[in-house]
């Protein structure tokens, strides 16, 4: 038998691409290392959570997936969500001096609109951590303009994607490694900290209530009447403060 040889962790930079989700599981099933990322220009097929697509005018988002292999357990790999949702805020703070405030899941928002997405998908032992941020863009489609906005929109000057890129990275490593050894504990306190779900009212998946707080496994707790409910998954609507 010839011996394991140990493959580097890769940045592989891209043009047009369909989703640099779908490249990463690619070199995923190809044997692909733990934190391989693939960064593109563009994507014609890009991914949003809940089945919707993810448009992006090419050149001016920061499009990227990061390859996990992570020995959570399974059942505590959805987590890498709030890091990587942590790891944003971190980076546009650091790069474009952004105060971003987190949406639960893990949206990414300033000044209440969505700034960043973030997606994660599994399969097998692989999870990969797709993260798009709206950098450049001076406009957005009708359908989004009330709801999206830009690190350039948000008033930064101009700002490197790919210092983006490298802050992003360096927070994420940052996020998931303490997820990896101490828990979820010291995310959850970081998270709530930048929340700006907790103490609106919300609408998620029929239920309407007031967004409460976060449990210890990342549920977000919504009060309704006198009734407290554990939401694990759902599209969240916000309803005023
Ligand atoms: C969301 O719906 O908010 C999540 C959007 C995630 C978009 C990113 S862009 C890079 C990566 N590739 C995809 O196809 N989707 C993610």
């Amino acid at each position: 038998m010839s011996p394991a040889v140990a493959t580097a962790p890769a940045l592989v930079r891209l043009g047009t691409v369909d989703s640099t989700q779908q490249v990463a599981f690619r070199l995923a099933a190809g044997g692909a290392p733990d934190r391989t990322v693939v960064v593109a220009e563009h994507q014609t097929q890009g991914r949003g959570r809940r089945g919707h697509r993810w448009e992006d005018e090419p050149g001016a988002s920061l499009l990227c997936s990061i390859l996990v292999r992570s020995p959570l357990p399974l059942a505590e790999r959805p987590r890498l969500g709030f890091a990587a949702a942590l790891a944003v805020a971190d980076a546009l703070g650091a790069v474009a001096a952004l105060d971003a405030r987190l949406r639960w899941p893990n949206d990414v928002l300033v000044a209440g609109r969505k700034i960043a997405g973030i997606l994660l998908e599994a399969r097998g032992d692989a999870v990969v951590v797709g993260v798009g941020i709206n950098v450049g863009q001076r406009s957005f489609p009708a359908d989004l303009a009330g709801h999206a906005t830009s690190i350039a929109l948000a008033g930064a000057c101009a700002v490197d994607r790919e210092a983006v890129l490298a802050a992003l990275l360096q927070a994420f490593d940052g996020w998931r490694g303490r997820l990896e050894r101490e828990g979820f504990a010291a995310l959850r306190e970081a998270w709530l900290a930048r929340a700006d779900t907790i103490g609106r009212a919300v609408r998620i998946d029929g239920l309407d209530g007031v967004a409460v707080g976060l449990d210890g496994d990342g549920a977000l707790l919504v009060q309704v009447g006198g009734t407290m409910h554990r939401v694990t998954a759902g599209a969240l609507e916000d309803r005023g403060a």
